[in-house]
Order: C-alpha cells, then sequence, then structure tokens
C-alpha cells in the first residue's frame, strides 16, 4: 500500500517535509514548518474565494459537481423532492436520519406551537418604508428575533439549540409573509394552525377578507422548491452562518448574515436578476444579441453557471419538471418562451459548452415563482425560507465539531513596508 503522504521539497532550502494525507485533503497548518528563513512563519496557502480548500468535514450534503449529483444525508434529491415533506426534510438535514411517524409528528407539533411571532414584532416592521427590499426586512427582522429572545445565546445548551432551531423554522414563514404583506400595505395574517407548513405560509401570504383557495399543485410546487433549496454544503451564505456562528453568537445572528450572504446577486439574488435580464431582453429575437454581448464580457448570462455544477445542475432537471406542472395551473408565462431559447441557444454555444456553464437552479426558480404571484423582489426571500433547514444544521455541526475555532483567515500583506506618518501639510 503507498503512503497516505504527501513529499515536499522546499526548492528554496532543499529540505524534504512529509505531510499526511486525510480524506483527500493535507491540512494547511502543515504547511507552517516548511520554513526558508527564521521568523518568516511558514508556508501558507493562497486561496481566494476559498476555491480549493475544505474549511470543514461534513456529514449533511453530498455534491458531485463534475456528476452532477446532489444528496442530503445520503439519500439523492430527486428521492427526496418527490417524497418528503419539507418538515420531514428540515428533520434528515438536522438529525442525521429520516424521522419515524412518531418523530415526525414530534417536530411538526413543535414547529407548529411557534408559529407565533410576539406583537411588537408588527410594530418592527412596521418601522420600514412601504418599499423597503423584502430581504433587507427579512435579515432586520431575524436578527432582531434575538432580542426577543435572548436566552438563544446559551448556544452549549442542546435543550436550547433545539428550542431556537424549532422557532427559526416556525417563525420564519410568518416573517417571510407579514414581509410580502407589508410591501403591499396589506394587514398581517396570522397562522392558522390548522393548516399544514406549506398551506399555513401561503395562506398568510395571499389571504384576502379571510378567504383564500389553496391550489394543492401550486403548494405541492412550492414545496419541492423549498425543499430543493435545503441545503447545498459550503455556498457563500452557509459560509457565512458558520464564520458568524463561530464568534458563538446566537442563531438568530448567524443566521441573519446567512440571509446577508443571500441577498447578493451572485448567490440568491440570481432568480431576481434572472427576471430582470428576460424583461432587458423582451423579445426572442434579440436573444442573438444579447449572447453576443455576454460572450463580448458585457454582463453574465443570469441563472447559468456555478461554482461547484460543471454540468447540469440536477435541481434545475427538478424545478423543470415543477415549471411544467405550474404552467399547466397558471397558464403560459411569456417570459419562458425567452427563457427556454435562451437556454437552448447557450447550451449550443462553444462559449458556454467550453466555459461548463448550464442553467443553474435559480434558472427557471423566478419564472415558476411569478407564476405563483410572488414579486420579484421576494424570490430571495423563498430561497431564504428553503435554505433554512441547511443553515441551521450546517451551525450546530460547526459547534459540534471540537475541531472548529473561531473563523479567521490569513492574508498575503502586499502593501506599503513601513513609512513615516505625512503631517496635513505637507501631503
Ligand atoms: N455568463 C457568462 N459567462 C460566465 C457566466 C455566466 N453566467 N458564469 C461564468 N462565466 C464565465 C466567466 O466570465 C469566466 O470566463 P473566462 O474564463 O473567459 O474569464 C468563466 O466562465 C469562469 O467563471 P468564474 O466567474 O470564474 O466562475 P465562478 O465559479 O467564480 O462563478 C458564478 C460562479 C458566480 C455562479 C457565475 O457562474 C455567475 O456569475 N453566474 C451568474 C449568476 C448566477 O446565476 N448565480 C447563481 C448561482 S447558483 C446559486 O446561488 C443558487
Amino acid at each position: 500500500m503507498p503512503a497516505e503522504t504527501l513529499t515536499i521539497v522546499d526548492n528554496r532550502t532543499g529540505r524534504e517535509y512529509e505531510v499526511p494525507i486525510a480524506d483527500g485533503t493535507i491540512r494547511a497548518t502543515d504547511l507552517r514548518q516548511i520554513s526558508a528563513e527564521e521568523g518568516d512563519g511558514g508556508l501558507m496557502s493562497y486561496d481566494p474565494a476559498y476555491l480549493n480548500t475544505s474549511s470543514c468535514r461534513s456529514a449533511i450534503t453530498y455534491i458531485d459537481g463534475d456528476a452532477g449529483i446532489l444528496r442530503y444525508r445520503g439519500y439523492p434529491i430527486e428521492q427526496v423532492a418527490e417524497e418528503a415533506s419539507f418538515l420531514e426534510t428540515a428533520y434528515l438535514l438536522l438529525e442525521g436520519e429520516l424521522p419515524t411517524a412518531a418523530q415526525l409528528a414530534k417536530w411538526e407539533a413543535d414547529v407548529r406551537t411557534h408559529t407565533y411571532v410576539h406583537t411588537n414584532f408588527t410594530k418592527f416592521l412596521d418601522g420600514f418604508r412601504y418599499d423597503a427590499h423584502p430581504m433587507g426586512m427579512l435579515l432586520g427582522a431575524i436578527g432582531a428575533l434575538s432580542t426577543f429572545y435572548p436566552d438563544a445565546k446559551h448556544i452549549g445548551d442542546p435543550e436550547s439549540r433545539y428550542l431556537q432551531r424549532v422557532r427559526l423554522i416556525a417563525k420564519m414563514p410568518t416573517i417571510a409573509a407579514f414581509v410580502f404583506r407589508h410591501s403591499r400595505g396589506l394587514p398581517y395574517v396570522y397562522p392558522n394552525n390548522d393548516l399544514g407548513y406549506i398551506g399555513n405560509y401561503v395562506n398568510m401570504t395571499f389571504e384576502i377578507g379571510g378567504k383564500h383557495e389553496p391550489n394543492p399543485v401550486l403548494q405541492r410546487a412550492l414545496e419541492i422548491l423549498l425543499i430543493l433549496h435545503a441545503d447545498h454544503e459550503q455556498n457563500c451564505s452557509t459560509s457565512a452562518v458558520r464564520s458568524v456562528g463561530s464568534s458563538h453568537v446566537d442563531p438568530f445572528s448567524a443566521v441573519s448574515a446567512g440571509i446577508a450572504a443571500l441577498y447578493g446577486p451572485l448567490h440568491g439574488g440570481a432568480n431576481e436578476a434572472v427576471l430582470t435580464m428576460l424583461d432587458e431582453i423582451g423579445d426572442v429575437k434579440n436573444i442573438p444579441a444579447f449572447i453576443e454581448s455576454v460572450k463580448a464580457g458585457h454582463g453574465r448570462l443570469m441563472g447559468f453557471g456555478h461554482r461547484v455544477y460543471k454540468s447540469y445542475d440536477p435541481r434545475a432537471k427538478l424545478i423543470k419538471k415543477v415549471a411544467d406542472q405550474v404552467f399547466e395551473q397558471t397558464g403560459l408565462n411569456p417570459k419562458l418562451e425567452i427563457a427556454l431559447e435562451l437556454e437552448r441557444i447557450a447550451l449550443e454555444d462553444e462559449y458556454f459548452i467550453s466555459r461548463k456553464l448550464y442553467p443553474n437552479v435559480d434558472f427557471y426558480s423566478g419564472l415558476i415563482y411569478q407564476a405563483m404571484g410572488y414579486p420579484t423582489d421576494y424570490f430571495t426571500v423563498l430561497f431564504a425560507l428553503g435554505r433554512l433547514p441547511g443553515w441551521i444544521a450546517q451551525w450546530e455541526e460547526m459547534l459540534n465539531d471540537p475541531e472548529q475555532k473561531i473563523s479567521r483567515p490569513r492574508q498575503t500583506y502586499i502593501g506599503y513596508d513601513v513609512r513615516n506618518f505625512v503631517p496635513m501639510n505637507k501631503r
């Protein structure tokens, strides 16, 4: 058996080092022993944007980007999306195993018991401007939960962590619905705990005058979309949750950092950007010129490309199926025609093929959300609702990992050497 080690020769000194390999990684700290001269601190690895750095050992989600594989706790996403409810998926991510009927019933009951928010919360939301971006409101509101539940700071206590987990999963739909209603100047609708998790959320969002006709096909479609977003290992927002959580702040604050990361157009904001892009294209006949401008470096084809998937995003495949079911109910979305043609052309174009740029989960999700009646700037809130169980599962895994410490990357300093301060009159 060959040794599971890496031999490194430092050509500056001629010295040789042997560092262990475990799970296909070497430890960056093992490089510190490699030093050219006394006091240089040893070698570091330089990896802006973490392109090739494993920041943790995780048992939650497995992705093989080249093969287009995504699994939650070992279960293929296709099976989870087909068979499970959203709360069942959340349980799986958080607990590591599928729940028994009794465990699921308890989990659902716990969540149902915590769907209400303190009435002061509505005053807090009222303080936002009428046109406040829903993601800005959501991140502020979830951060504010920490002030309503100061006991959440007891992050070392598993019972307290469970309670905050339940609170977050239970209250996020209520807050997300309040945010939706605030944007439209509609009175808030409180949770109706006779309804299921998704039904309750949709009712709080769309009920008018005590009436809302639920459409089971659209509700299941929304549930599938949330399941598809429930975790995606160490993406930008999850890394933000882990990194902020590593300071041992409460989970509401850590999750609001995740929401902030998700707000950005390169991450969760991409489905919003897809619709803006489709609006700008305006007509199928404008697609070739648009593709040429992207290839010339003027902007990106939003909803295409992924840091990890270098083949078709498995979630995008599932979403396309959901889109068909939704559009059968709601009628065709005029932008869908542009999207389908855009995808067809891009998938045949050498520029996109050679860079392995395929549609990602956001390419179709925005079109579906729009058909369901959600405004464009609200799409990322739905992404956040879906991603929440993943954020909490990853946060708890980080806390329980004895190897994790406060997150604190190093840097390569490239600035001035020491120089004397110049007084104002000499500058
Ligand atoms: N349109 C056109 N060209 C693209 C696109 C795109 N969407 N994405 C990447 N490229 C090109 C880059 O210009 C670069 O080309 P070059 O080698 O000639 O310079 C090459 O492909 C590699 O791109 P990177 O930016 O290095 O890839 P990275 O892994 O850093 O980016 C990202 C991934 C941010 C998702 C990128 O593909 C992108 O901006 N896509 C559009 C936004 C989007 O859809 N985001 C959603 C991501 S999925 C999610 O968050 C759920």
